[in-house]
Protein backbone atom coordinates (compact mmCIF):
# COMPACT_ATOMS: atom_id res chain seq x y z
CA UNK A 1 0.00 0.00 0.00
CA UNK A 2 1.20 3.84 -0.29
CA UNK A 3 0.17 5.61 2.17
CA UNK A 4 -0.53 8.92 1.67
CA UNK A 5 -2.95 9.49 4.48
CA UNK A 6 -0.37 10.98 6.73
CA UNK A 7 -2.61 14.38 7.43
CA UNK A 8 -5.02 12.27 9.59
CA UNK A 9 -2.13 9.97 11.16
CA UNK A 10 1.41 9.01 10.27
CA UNK A 11 2.24 5.77 9.49
CA UNK A 12 4.77 3.90 9.54
CA UNK A 13 5.82 4.60 13.15
CA UNK A 14 9.67 5.15 13.42
CA UNK A 15 10.54 1.81 14.39
CA UNK A 16 12.23 3.10 17.66
CA UNK A 17 8.70 4.55 18.80
CA UNK A 18 7.11 0.80 18.65
CA UNK A 19 9.98 -0.64 20.45
CA UNK A 20 9.66 2.01 23.00
CA UNK A 21 5.83 1.07 23.58
CA UNK A 22 6.78 -2.45 23.44
CA UNK A 23 9.58 -1.74 26.14
CA UNK A 24 7.11 0.01 28.75
CA UNK A 25 4.30 -2.39 28.15
CA UNK A 26 6.88 -5.79 28.71
CA UNK A 27 9.01 -4.30 31.36
CA UNK A 28 7.57 -2.02 33.47
CA UNK A 29 4.17 -0.11 32.59
CA UNK A 30 3.11 0.90 36.08
CA UNK A 31 0.73 3.77 37.32
CA UNK A 32 2.72 6.75 37.11
CA UNK A 33 2.73 9.39 40.27
CA UNK A 34 0.76 6.96 41.82
CA UNK A 35 2.95 4.70 44.46
CA UNK A 36 6.54 4.49 45.50
CA UNK A 37 7.78 1.41 43.90
CA UNK A 38 10.23 1.45 41.28
CA UNK A 39 7.92 0.42 38.45
CA UNK A 40 5.77 3.61 39.52
CA UNK A 41 9.05 5.58 39.50
CA UNK A 42 10.51 4.56 36.22
CA UNK A 43 6.98 5.30 34.85
CA UNK A 44 7.15 8.61 36.17
CA UNK A 45 10.34 9.52 35.35
CA UNK A 46 9.99 8.45 31.65
CA UNK A 47 6.75 10.44 31.72
CA UNK A 48 9.04 13.42 32.90
CA UNK A 49 11.57 12.99 30.43
CA UNK A 50 9.35 12.97 27.56
CA UNK A 51 8.04 16.31 28.50
CA UNK A 52 11.45 17.31 28.58
CA UNK A 53 11.88 16.58 24.91
CA UNK A 54 8.59 17.88 23.75
CA UNK A 55 9.46 21.17 25.19
CA UNK A 56 12.79 20.93 23.50
CA UNK A 57 11.34 20.35 19.99
CA UNK A 58 8.77 23.74 20.71
CA UNK A 59 11.35 25.34 22.43
CA UNK A 60 9.15 25.30 25.47
CA UNK A 61 11.16 26.64 28.48
CA UNK A 62 8.53 25.21 31.27
CA UNK A 63 7.67 21.38 30.80
CA UNK A 64 5.73 21.44 33.63
CA UNK A 65 3.49 23.43 31.32
CA UNK A 66 2.98 20.71 29.20
CA UNK A 67 -0.21 18.55 29.34
CA UNK A 68 -1.04 14.97 28.00
CA UNK A 69 -4.42 14.71 26.32
CA UNK A 70 -5.81 11.57 24.18
CA UNK A 71 -5.09 13.88 20.84
CA UNK A 72 -5.35 17.21 19.32
CA UNK A 73 -9.05 17.75 19.67
CA UNK A 74 -8.77 17.16 23.51
CA UNK A 75 -6.41 19.76 24.05
CA UNK A 76 -8.53 22.73 22.12
CA UNK A 77 -11.41 21.73 24.27
CA UNK A 78 -9.59 21.90 27.23
CA UNK A 79 -8.12 25.14 26.26
CA UNK A 80 -11.04 27.18 25.20
CA UNK A 81 -13.58 25.53 27.54
CA UNK A 82 -11.12 25.99 30.27
CA UNK A 83 -9.59 29.40 29.60
CA UNK A 84 -12.76 31.52 27.88
CA UNK A 85 -15.01 33.02 30.24
CA UNK A 86 -18.34 35.32 29.54
CA UNK A 87 -18.74 37.73 27.45
CA UNK A 88 -15.19 37.33 25.83
CA UNK A 89 -14.56 36.88 22.72
CA UNK A 90 -12.23 34.46 19.62
CA UNK A 91 -10.96 35.55 16.66
CA UNK A 92 -10.38 32.52 14.22
CA UNK A 93 -10.12 31.80 10.69
CA UNK A 94 -12.21 30.43 7.89
CA UNK A 95 -9.76 27.67 7.34
CA UNK A 96 -10.28 25.57 11.21
CA UNK A 97 -10.78 22.36 11.57
CA UNK A 98 -13.66 21.76 13.47
CA UNK A 99 -12.34 20.53 16.71
CA UNK A 100 -11.57 23.99 16.82
CA UNK A 101 -15.06 25.91 15.42
CA UNK A 102 -17.16 22.99 16.87
CA UNK A 103 -16.21 23.90 20.46
CA UNK A 104 -16.31 27.83 19.84
CA UNK A 105 -19.95 26.99 18.52
CA UNK A 106 -20.75 25.25 21.89
CA UNK A 107 -19.88 28.10 23.79
CA UNK A 108 -22.17 30.66 22.16
CA UNK A 109 -24.48 28.99 24.56
CA UNK A 110 -22.34 30.58 27.43
CA UNK A 111 -22.01 33.71 26.09
CA UNK A 112 -18.69 33.64 24.22
CA UNK A 113 -18.17 34.88 20.78
CA UNK A 114 -16.41 34.01 17.88
CA UNK A 115 -15.03 36.26 14.88
CA UNK A 116 -14.53 34.21 11.63
CA UNK A 117 -12.04 35.97 9.42
CA UNK A 118 -12.11 34.92 5.28
CA UNK A 119 -9.35 33.57 4.01
CA UNK A 120 -8.37 33.39 0.57
CA UNK A 121 -9.47 30.87 -2.06
CA UNK A 122 -6.47 29.07 -1.46
CA UNK A 123 -6.57 29.74 2.67
CA UNK A 124 -3.94 32.58 2.66
CA UNK A 125 -4.85 34.67 5.78
CA UNK A 126 -4.24 38.58 6.14
CA UNK A 127 -2.99 39.83 9.54
CA UNK A 128 -4.86 43.00 8.89
CA UNK A 129 -8.31 41.40 8.36
CA UNK A 130 -7.45 39.92 11.69
CA UNK A 131 -6.17 43.00 13.10
CA UNK A 132 -9.75 44.37 12.03
CA UNK A 133 -11.45 41.90 13.79
CA UNK A 134 -10.42 41.75 16.93
CA UNK A 135 -12.65 44.03 19.76
CA UNK A 136 -11.91 45.35 23.31
CA UNK A 137 -13.23 42.04 24.51
CA UNK A 138 -10.72 39.30 22.64
CA UNK A 139 -9.54 37.11 24.76
CA UNK A 140 -7.92 34.46 21.94
CA UNK A 141 -6.75 34.65 18.20
CA UNK A 142 -6.73 30.95 17.40
CA UNK A 143 -5.41 29.85 14.62
CA UNK A 144 -3.91 26.91 12.67
CA UNK A 145 -0.38 26.15 11.86
CA UNK A 146 -0.96 24.91 8.90
CA UNK A 147 -4.43 23.64 7.02
CA UNK A 148 -5.65 19.95 6.97
CA UNK A 149 -7.65 20.55 3.32
CA UNK A 150 -4.92 22.96 1.55
CA UNK A 151 -1.77 22.54 3.68
CA UNK A 152 -1.47 26.50 3.65
CA UNK A 153 0.77 28.14 6.56
CA UNK A 154 -1.50 30.63 8.31
CA UNK A 155 1.33 34.01 9.69
CA UNK A 156 1.94 32.72 13.65
CA UNK A 157 4.91 34.84 13.76
CA UNK A 158 2.98 37.82 12.47
CA UNK A 159 -0.21 37.06 14.44
CA UNK A 160 2.21 36.28 17.31
CA UNK A 161 3.18 39.75 17.47
CA UNK A 162 -0.03 41.68 17.04
CA UNK A 163 -1.28 39.45 19.85
CA UNK A 164 1.46 40.22 21.91
CA UNK A 165 1.03 44.36 21.50
CA UNK A 166 -2.83 44.03 22.02
CA UNK A 167 -2.65 42.01 25.09
CA UNK A 168 -4.53 38.80 23.58
CA UNK A 169 -3.69 35.55 24.06
CA UNK A 170 -2.16 33.60 20.50
CA UNK A 171 -3.36 29.75 20.32
CA UNK A 172 -2.26 27.63 17.75
CA UNK A 173 -3.85 24.51 16.52
CA UNK A 174 -0.41 22.47 15.69
CA UNK A 175 -2.48 19.18 14.57
CA UNK A 176 -0.92 20.31 10.83
CA UNK A 177 2.01 21.69 11.63
CA UNK A 178 3.91 19.82 14.30
CA UNK A 179 6.93 17.46 13.03
CA UNK A 180 6.09 19.57 9.37
CA UNK A 181 7.72 22.60 10.10
CA UNK A 182 9.02 24.93 12.56
CA UNK A 183 6.74 25.41 15.18
CA UNK A 184 8.92 27.65 18.01
CA UNK A 185 6.78 29.22 20.64
CA UNK A 186 9.08 32.21 21.75
CA UNK A 187 9.78 33.03 17.97
CA UNK A 188 6.32 32.66 17.12
CA UNK A 189 4.97 34.31 20.84
CA UNK A 190 2.53 31.20 20.94
CA UNK A 191 0.74 31.17 24.37
CA UNK A 192 -1.27 28.40 23.96
CA UNK A 193 -0.31 25.21 21.69
CA UNK A 194 -2.16 22.15 21.21
CA UNK A 195 -0.34 19.30 19.09
CA UNK A 196 -1.73 15.83 18.40
CA UNK A 197 1.18 13.07 19.18
CA UNK A 198 0.04 10.39 16.27
CA UNK A 199 0.43 12.79 13.17
CA UNK A 200 3.33 14.74 12.24
CA UNK A 201 5.18 13.81 15.50
CA UNK A 202 5.41 10.19 14.46
CA UNK A 203 4.31 8.57 17.95
CA UNK A 204 1.17 6.69 18.84
CA UNK A 205 -2.37 7.28 18.34
CA UNK A 206 -4.27 8.52 21.68
CA UNK A 207 -1.60 10.88 22.72
CA UNK A 208 -1.28 14.71 22.34
CA UNK A 209 -0.02 17.79 24.52
CA UNK A 210 -1.34 21.29 25.30
CA UNK A 211 0.63 23.92 26.44
CA UNK A 212 -0.37 26.65 27.93
CA UNK A 213 2.05 29.60 29.47
CA UNK A 214 2.76 30.14 32.99
CA UNK A 215 0.40 32.36 34.62
CA UNK A 216 -2.86 31.58 32.17
CA UNK A 217 -5.51 30.05 34.80
CA UNK A 218 -7.38 27.30 33.19
CA UNK A 219 -9.97 25.13 34.67
CA UNK A 220 -9.74 21.70 33.88
CA UNK A 221 -12.00 19.50 32.11
CA UNK A 222 -12.32 16.81 34.06
CA UNK A 223 -11.40 16.48 37.80
CA UNK A 224 -10.43 13.04 39.63
CA UNK A 225 -7.38 11.58 41.52
CA UNK A 226 -4.14 13.17 40.21
CA UNK A 227 -1.85 11.08 42.99
CA UNK A 228 -0.84 14.41 44.61
CA UNK A 229 -3.04 15.75 47.69
CA UNK A 230 -5.42 13.16 47.48
CA UNK A 231 -7.11 14.32 51.20
CA UNK A 232 -8.38 17.48 49.44
CA UNK A 233 -11.82 17.37 48.14
CA UNK A 234 -11.07 20.47 45.97
CA UNK A 235 -7.45 21.20 45.87
CA UNK A 236 -5.86 24.25 44.37
CA UNK A 237 -5.09 23.93 40.77
CA UNK A 238 -1.66 22.75 39.82
CA UNK A 239 0.71 22.51 36.35
CA UNK A 240 0.12 19.67 34.58
CA UNK A 241 -1.36 16.96 37.31
CA UNK A 242 -4.44 18.59 37.80
CA UNK A 243 -5.16 18.62 34.23
CA UNK A 244 -4.41 15.03 33.65
CA UNK A 245 -6.84 13.48 35.86
CA UNK A 246 -7.32 9.54 36.20
CA UNK A 247 -4.68 7.01 34.81
CA UNK A 248 -2.60 8.29 31.84
CA UNK A 249 -1.64 6.99 28.59
CA UNK A 250 2.14 5.82 29.63
CA UNK A 251 3.02 3.93 26.93
CA UNK A 252 1.43 6.27 24.36
CA UNK A 253 3.19 9.46 25.92
CA UNK A 254 6.90 7.28 26.38
CA UNK A 255 6.59 6.44 23.00
CA UNK A 256 5.82 10.01 21.89
CA UNK A 257 8.84 10.68 23.74
CA UNK A 258 10.87 8.22 21.74
CA UNK A 259 9.35 9.60 18.30
CA UNK A 260 10.25 13.24 19.63
CA UNK A 261 14.01 12.16 20.04
CA UNK A 262 13.82 10.88 16.97
CA UNK A 263 12.47 14.16 14.86
CA UNK A 264 14.66 16.21 17.40
CA UNK A 265 17.87 13.69 15.41
CA UNK A 266 16.77 14.18 12.13
CA UNK A 267 15.54 17.52 12.39
CA UNK A 268 12.40 19.27 11.40
CA UNK A 269 13.99 21.22 8.90
CA UNK A 270 15.31 18.11 6.86
CA UNK A 271 11.47 16.28 7.24
CA UNK A 272 9.91 19.30 5.85
CA UNK A 273 12.67 19.66 3.25
CA UNK A 274 11.99 15.92 2.01
CA UNK A 275 7.91 16.50 2.53
CA UNK A 276 8.11 19.46 0.64
CA UNK A 277 10.62 17.90 -2.44
CA UNK A 278 7.21 15.39 -2.82
CA UNK A 279 4.37 17.36 -2.66
CA UNK A 280 6.22 19.33 -5.65
CA UNK A 281 6.91 16.19 -7.49
CA UNK A 282 3.42 15.18 -6.78
CA UNK A 283 1.46 18.78 -7.57
CA UNK A 284 4.08 19.28 -10.82
CA UNK A 285 3.26 15.89 -12.07
CA UNK A 286 -0.19 16.07 -11.72
CA UNK A 287 -1.39 19.53 -12.22
CA UNK A 288 -1.39 19.60 -16.44
CA UNK A 289 -3.83 16.63 -16.46
CA UNK A 290 -6.99 17.32 -18.61
CA UNK A 291 -9.49 17.48 -15.57
CA UNK A 292 -7.46 18.06 -12.58
CA UNK A 293 -8.00 20.46 -10.53
CA UNK A 294 -5.46 21.79 -7.86
CA UNK A 295 -6.37 23.76 -4.41
CA UNK A 296 -4.39 25.75 -2.65
CA UNK A 297 -1.35 27.73 -2.71
CA UNK A 298 0.86 26.74 -6.08
CA UNK A 299 4.10 28.10 -3.74
CA UNK A 300 5.35 24.82 -1.68
CA UNK A 301 7.17 27.49 0.50
CA UNK A 302 3.44 28.82 1.38
CA UNK A 303 2.51 24.79 2.35
CA UNK A 304 3.12 21.67 4.21
CA UNK A 305 2.75 18.52 2.71
CA UNK A 306 -0.66 18.33 1.39
CA UNK A 307 -2.33 18.11 -1.93
CA UNK A 308 -5.79 18.76 -2.93
CA UNK A 309 -7.73 18.11 -5.95
CA UNK A 310 -10.42 17.02 -7.66
CA UNK A 311 -10.73 15.37 -11.43
CA UNK A 312 -13.69 16.60 -13.34
CA UNK A 313 -16.68 16.25 -11.63
CA UNK A 314 -15.88 12.39 -10.77
CA UNK A 315 -17.38 12.20 -7.37
CA UNK A 316 -13.90 12.77 -4.89
CA UNK A 317 -15.27 9.48 -3.10
CA UNK A 318 -15.03 7.57 -5.99
CA UNK A 319 -11.46 8.65 -7.11
CA UNK A 320 -10.48 7.18 -3.74
CA UNK A 321 -12.08 4.10 -3.58
CA UNK A 322 -10.62 3.29 -7.51
CA UNK A 323 -7.04 4.76 -5.58
CA UNK A 324 -7.65 2.20 -3.05
CA UNK A 325 -9.14 -0.54 -5.13
CA UNK A 326 -6.75 -0.56 -8.02
CA UNK A 327 -3.78 1.13 -7.31
CA UNK A 328 -3.41 0.60 -3.47
CA UNK A 329 -2.71 4.61 -2.66
CA UNK A 330 -4.26 5.42 0.76
CA UNK A 331 -5.63 9.10 0.62
CA UNK A 332 -8.88 10.93 2.07
CA UNK A 333 -11.96 12.44 0.03
CA UNK A 334 -14.87 14.34 1.26
CA UNK A 335 -14.68 17.29 3.65
CA UNK A 336 -11.76 16.21 6.01
CA UNK A 337 -14.15 17.86 9.45
CA UNK A 338 -13.39 21.19 7.74
CA UNK A 339 -16.60 22.19 6.34
CA UNK A 340 -15.50 26.14 6.53
CA UNK A 341 -12.29 25.67 4.64
CA UNK A 342 -14.05 23.62 1.95
CA UNK A 343 -16.27 26.66 1.90
CA UNK A 344 -13.64 29.44 1.30
CA UNK A 345 -11.59 27.30 -1.10
CA UNK A 346 -15.35 26.83 -3.18
CA UNK A 347 -15.61 22.95 -2.72
CA UNK A 348 -18.60 23.09 -0.08
CA UNK A 349 -20.54 20.57 -2.40
CA UNK A 350 -18.15 19.12 -3.75
CA UNK A 351 -15.05 17.86 -1.05
CA UNK A 352 -11.89 17.09 -2.54
CA UNK A 353 -9.32 14.37 -2.82
CA UNK A 354 -6.32 15.15 -0.15
CA UNK A 355 -3.19 13.32 -0.62
CA UNK A 356 -0.25 14.03 2.53
CA UNK A 357 3.36 12.26 1.75
CA UNK A 358 5.20 11.83 5.08
CA UNK A 359 8.74 11.46 5.84
CA UNK A 360 8.32 7.52 4.72
CA UNK A 361 6.83 8.16 1.57
CA UNK A 362 9.95 7.87 -1.62
CA UNK A 363 9.57 9.27 -5.00
CA UNK A 364 8.47 5.95 -6.57
CA UNK A 365 5.52 6.21 -4.63
CA UNK A 366 4.79 9.34 -6.01
CA UNK A 367 5.76 8.57 -9.37
CA UNK A 368 3.23 5.81 -9.01
CA UNK A 369 0.39 7.59 -7.72
CA UNK A 370 1.22 10.42 -10.79
CA UNK A 371 0.73 7.71 -12.67
CA UNK A 372 -2.54 6.39 -11.35
CA UNK A 373 -3.89 9.76 -11.04
CA UNK A 374 -3.38 9.84 -15.03
CA UNK A 375 -4.73 6.70 -15.64
CA UNK A 376 -7.87 7.82 -13.71
CA UNK A 377 -8.52 10.83 -15.45
CA UNK A 378 -8.18 9.17 -18.98
CA UNK A 379 -10.36 6.50 -18.02
CA UNK A 380 -13.18 9.18 -17.63
CA UNK A 381 -12.25 10.77 -21.14
C1 LIG B 1 -5.96 21.08 11.60
C2 LIG B 1 -6.42 20.00 12.54
N1 LIG B 1 -6.77 20.32 13.78
C3 LIG B 1 -7.17 19.40 14.68
C4 LIG B 1 -7.25 18.08 14.35
C5 LIG B 1 -7.72 17.10 15.36
O1 LIG B 1 -6.68 16.23 15.72
P1 LIG B 1 -6.98 14.89 16.54
O2 LIG B 1 -7.57 13.93 15.57
O3 LIG B 1 -5.63 14.48 17.06
O4 LIG B 1 -7.90 15.24 17.63
C6 LIG B 1 -6.91 17.67 13.05
C7 LIG B 1 -7.04 16.27 12.64
O5 LIG B 1 -7.12 15.93 11.50
C8 LIG B 1 -6.48 18.65 12.13
O6 LIG B 1 -6.12 18.33 10.88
Amino acid sequence: MIYLDNGATSYPKPPEVIESFMDVMMNYCANPGRAGHFMAARTSQEIFKTRLVLARLFNIDTPGQIVFTKNCTEGLNMAFKGILREGEHVVTTSMEHNSVVRPLKALEKKDITTTIVPCSKTGELSVEAVRKAIRPNTRIIAVTAASNVTGTKMPLEEIGRLALRLGILMMVDGAQGAGHMEIDVKKHRIDILAVPGHKGLMGPQGTGLLYVREGIPVRPLLEGGTGSRSNQLDPELTFPESYEAGTVNAPGIIALGEAARVLNKIGVGAIENHERKLTEKLQEGIKDIAGVTLYGPKNYKKKTAVVAMNIDDMDCEKVASLLNDKYGIAVRAGFHCSGLAHKTMGTERTGCVRMCPGFYTSEKEINDTIKAIKDIALSEK
